[in-house]
């Protein structure tokens, strides 16, 4: 048995678990359209990096090498399991980020690049989860010698300059601490100025795609936190949320470079910073897109709306009924993970899945078995779903559950 993945082959194994409405996606190349939503933002970010590389179109289809141990990811880290990420067999899987492509564009010599691409998670169902999203990854390499150093002072006192004048908040934290730590091979100083550039870079890029944008007044300042994080590839690392129509949002990871990655890559006495971003969360944010399936329409009610090198607020389509419908069953032995359920639901249902919630779980206390009632809302974006229409996918979850899982309905 063979599964078929961007016109090619692959032999199925225990691990395979890419599904058809995932397949679907691959083809999709959203980020690369240039009135596309996705693809606006990805040209708005390009031109904020002028001397930066821009890659867009390199395949899904990676390693688990490229994926996780070329950033060293620890070997149980749950990334790596099957009921977070998608298999195409034990020897390929969807990248589940773009830093999976952080080895090879540094071997190829790049120093200064971006790299934007569709990437693939195992996760819950609601307005904001969306299996297939975006990231563009961006990295920047200084020589570990005088004339590098002194590059990072004057683009760190240019950038700062530049923030100083412009109306932005930035609540920030020690660049390194106890808990985010320098590397061991890294000189403190120059690890501190390497942070310093990341945080100013990243600082103007947000500063540039939010600018005047972030609450209903635009003389309002723009406010921008930075938090400790943790990655297996950085140190210090970093998250960024921005403060939006009264919320903080997170919107991207990024850190100091782990030496091992450049090492790797075979680029001696370098040091530098990395970032990952996430598109779709961005662009709703900045076009007030309600919904992530919205990305994914081929509707031209959505489609039609976009302009190349603007950003304009969406303005919605009619929205149709939801439709409730229920499923309660006994979960196996071996248990049933939740993202197995959403993937199901996917596969059958397609986009016309809103969101899938349980509501319900106990134990039986004799019996000691579990049980869980899930509820779906079935509703297309597109148009109104006939109850029989919902009945009929509702129908066919219950008999895969059945038939994949064993599972026994209540
Ligand atoms: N790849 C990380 C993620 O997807 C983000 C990241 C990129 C963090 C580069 C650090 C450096 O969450």
């Amino acid at each position: 048995m063979h599964v078929s993945v961007l016109g090619r082959e692959y032999p199925r194994d225990s691990q395979t678990n890419i599904t058809s409405a995932i397949i679907h996606k691959l083809d999709r190349r959203l980020h690369l359209q240039p009135s596309h939503p996705l693809g606006i933002l990805r040209n708005l970010i390009e031109s904020h990096y002028p001397t930066f590389s821009a890659f867009s179109d390199m395949s899904p289809v990676v390693t688990p090498a490229r994926n996780f141990d070329d950033l060293s990811f620890p070997l149980d880290h749950p990334g790596r399991s099957v009921t977070d990420s998608y298999y195409i067999n034990k020897d390929y899987l969807l990248r589940t980020h773009t830093s999976a492509h952080e080895v090879e564009t540094f071997s190829k010599g790049h120093r200064e690049w971006l790299l934007t691409a569709d990437v693939y998670r195992r996760d819950e169902i609601d307005a904001s989860h969306y299996p297939a999203f975006h990231q563009v990854e961006g990295a920047r390499l200084f020589h570990d010698n005088p004339n590098g150093i002194k590059e990072i002072e004057e683009d760190n006192a240019r950038l700062s300059a530049h923030l100083a004048s412009s109306n932005i908040i930035i609540e920030d934290i020690p660049h390194i601490s106890a808990s985010n730590p320098v590397q061991p091979s890294h000189d403190p100083v120059k690890a501190e100025l390497v942070a310093r550039n990341l945080k100013l870079s990243l600082n103007s890029l947000i500063l540039h795609l939010f600018g005047g944008r972030a609450s209903a007044n635009e003389e309002e300042p723009l406010k921008v936190r930075w938090i400790e994080a943790y990655f297996p590839f950085t140190s210090p690392s970093y998250e960024v949320e921005v403060f939006f129509h009264g919320k903080w949002l997170e919107i991207l990871g990024c850190g100091v470079v782990l030496q091992s990655t450049l090492d790797r890559a075979n680029v001696p006495n370098s040091i530098g910073w990395a970032f990952g971003l996430g598109l779709e969360r961005i662009a709703m944010i900045l076009y007030s897109i309600p919904d992530i399936r919205l990305f994914w329409s081929k509707d031209s009610r959505f489609l039609e709306q976009f302009i190349p090198g603007t950003i304009s607020t969406f303005k919605p389509f009619s929205k149709h009924p939801p439709c409730y419908k229920d499923v309660s069953f006994w979960v196996p032995s071996t248990g049933l993970h939740e993202n197995d359920f959403c993937d199901l639901v996917r596969d059958t249902a397609g986009d016309s899945v809103e969101d899938v919630k349980l509501i319900d779980s106990f134990t039986h206390p004799k019996t000691n078995r579990t049980s869980h009632c899930y509820r779906v809302n079935y509703r297309s974006m597109d148009r109104s779903l006939t109850n029989d229409e919902a009945n009929a996918f509702h129908e066919r979850v219950i008999s895969r559950l059945k038939e994949d899982f064993g599972v026994e309905i209540r």
